[in-house]
């Protein structure tokens, strides 16, 4: 539905090629990182006020909401925005399938809390969850496939892929085996005493999800957008074959490791994770800028920060994860503080701190209106990083002291609490509430928004599609050079 002469002039309607998809994927995705974050903070609290050992139930339903309840819905539910543009621009060929998806997760999350109610139901309820997240998985990966598939076509006979394409290829491939291996660890799980999925069945799903989906799409649309976003060579972003391939590798071997329980090969992927990881934030986020404007500077100042704090927080977590696995290898006994350390700069600094930079810059074009609260936005993209940074001082402190920065390390719980409510905060309030008639706004996005002509000639080239239309002008000052194939037209 294009706008219409005379309609409200703050609603911009979306394009119909892009139906909107995003908000039943962030309905369940918000939901879940409050209850996944208030069981990180206690279990926080528990350990560094030596509350006794950290029950393994606790454990693995924190990470369990962090990862597929909050972090993979809400990257997914952003490419059913994303992909399309950035891939073919037609529109998921088959978005009931997305919607599937979503109700999958969402279905999921609601039988596990059940479960946790009705104890006498636990295994049958645990059980459907478990089948409701494989599923989930599976669907979206199906319906995210489309455009990168519409895109395959396209190129056919013509210029070599792009770099992005195969990441979000192989990303989407471990999205789909890491629900259906969580899905397992729940079924297990059902017919435990204690509620404790394998550790091998966990800790696989873990890999799989953050360092290969999670991560893999957050690579890919990274290499996309990044170059028109913070103005760097789009020659330096696009990850060289040596690295995809040992990404690809590093998680599923991590993964087989994992699931054959062999710590040996775990600290291998981790070390070979680590050099992937180093490579693309070297590509991504910690590239400098190689002159021409980077659209960001004026359209979302927080998003050259936001991109930027995210990929310095990987290559912290790549280095000492990979120091923790050579440590490993070397036979010393590595203390579970540092991998923990690894993880959470992984998990909030990288991935939740790029969640809400990409969100806080994309959501005017899901809603079709101005971000809301853009503050609280501000304050998740500080807050993530830092409470990721406190908790890496715990892998040091943890060990040896001095006692207060243990203490620091306590703050990391609030810290990210008070990140994650800030996003939930802007971005549910953006998708949930109607525009104000009048008052302040923000940011060009708003101006945008507010001149529904405007905005509808911009419809379709919203986000990554900026990215290449720059990209396309640089190379043409430059002598016409290397101008896009036809087929990534896509986003017009
Ligand atoms: C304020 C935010 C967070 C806090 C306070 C927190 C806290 C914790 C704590 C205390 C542990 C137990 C560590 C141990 O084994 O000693 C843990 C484990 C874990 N966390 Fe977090 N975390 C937070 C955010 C996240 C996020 C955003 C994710 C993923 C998206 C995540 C994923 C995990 C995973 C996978 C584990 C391992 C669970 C297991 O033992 O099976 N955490 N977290």
């Amino acid at each position: 539905m294009h706008s219409k002469r005379g309609s409200s002039p703050k609603e911009v309607p979306l394009n119909p090629k892009h139906p909107r998809l995003v908000a039943p994927f962030l309905l369940v995705s918000l939901s879940a990182v409050l209850a996944g974050t208030s069981a990180g903070v206690i279990a926080l609290l528990r350990s560094l006020l030596a509350l006794g050992v950290l029950p393994p139930a606790l454990g693995q339903i924190h990470g369990r909401l962090q990862i597929f309840g909050f972090l993979l819905p809400f990257v997914l539910g952003c490419s059913t925005f994303v992909f399309p543009r950035i891939a073919a621009g037609r529109p998921l060929r088959h978005p009931e399938l997305a919607l599937a998806a979503a109700a999958g997760f969402g279905l999921s999350l609601l039988l596990q809390l059940a479960g946790w109610a009705l104890p006498r139901l636990v295994t049958p309820l645990w059980r459907a969850s478990g089948l409701a997240l494989a599923l989930a998985g599976l669907f979206a990966a199906a319906a995210l496939e489309g455009p990168l598939a519409e895109l395959r076509r396209r190129r056919q006979g013509q210029a070599a892929d792009r770099g992005y394409e195969p990441v979000l290829e192989i990303a989407l491939l471990f999205v789909a085996l890491a629900a259906a291996t969580e899905g397992l660890a729940l079924w297990r799980a059902a017919a435990a005493s204690d509620l404790v999925a394998p550790f091998t069945l966990a800790a696989a799903a873990e890999r799989l999800a953050l360092g290969g989906g999670a991560a893999g799409i957050a690579f890919g649309v990274s290499t996309r957008m990044f170059p028109g976003f913070l103005g760097i060579d789009p020659g330096r972003a696009r990850p060289p074959r040596w690295t995809v391939l040992l990404w690809a590798t590093s998680v599923a071997l991590g993964a087989a490791g994992s699931l054959a329980g062999i710590p040996r090969i775990e600290s291998g992927a981790d070390l070979l994770f680590a050099l992937a990881a180093l490579s693309f934030a070297a590509r991504l986020g910690l590239a400098t800028r190689r002159g021409g404007p980077a659209i960001d500077r004026s359209r979302d100042p927080l998003f050259p920060w936001g991109a930027r704090v995210a990929y310095a927080s990987l290559a912290a977590s790549a280095m000492l994860g990979g120091l923790a696995a050579l440590g490993s290898l070397a036979g010393l006994a590595v203390h579970l503080f540092w991998t923990d350390a690894a993880r959470h700069l992984l998990v909030l600094g990288f991935l939740s701190t790029l969640v809400a930079t990409m969100a806080g810059r994309l959501a005017p074009g899901w809603a079709g209106r101005p971000l809301a609260l853009p503050w609280a936005r501000g304050v998740a993209v500080f807050a993530l990083p830092l409470a990721a940074a406190l908790r890496a001082t715990e892998g040091i402190a943890g060990q040896w002291g001095p006692a207060w920065v243990v203490d620091l390390a306590a703050a990391s719980g609030p810290l990210g609490a008070i990140g994650f409510l800030g996003l939930v905060a802007s971005v549910g309030t953006t998708l949930a509430r109607p525009p104000r008639a009048s008052g302040r706004t923000q940011g060009p996005s708003v101006r945008r928004a507010e001149r529904p002509a405007e905005a509808e000639q911009h419809q379709g080239r919203e986000g990554p599609g900026e990215a290449r239309d720059l990209e396309r002008r640089r190379r043409e000052a430059r002598g016409g050079h290397g101008a896009e194939p036809r087929g990534d037209r896509s986003v017009q």
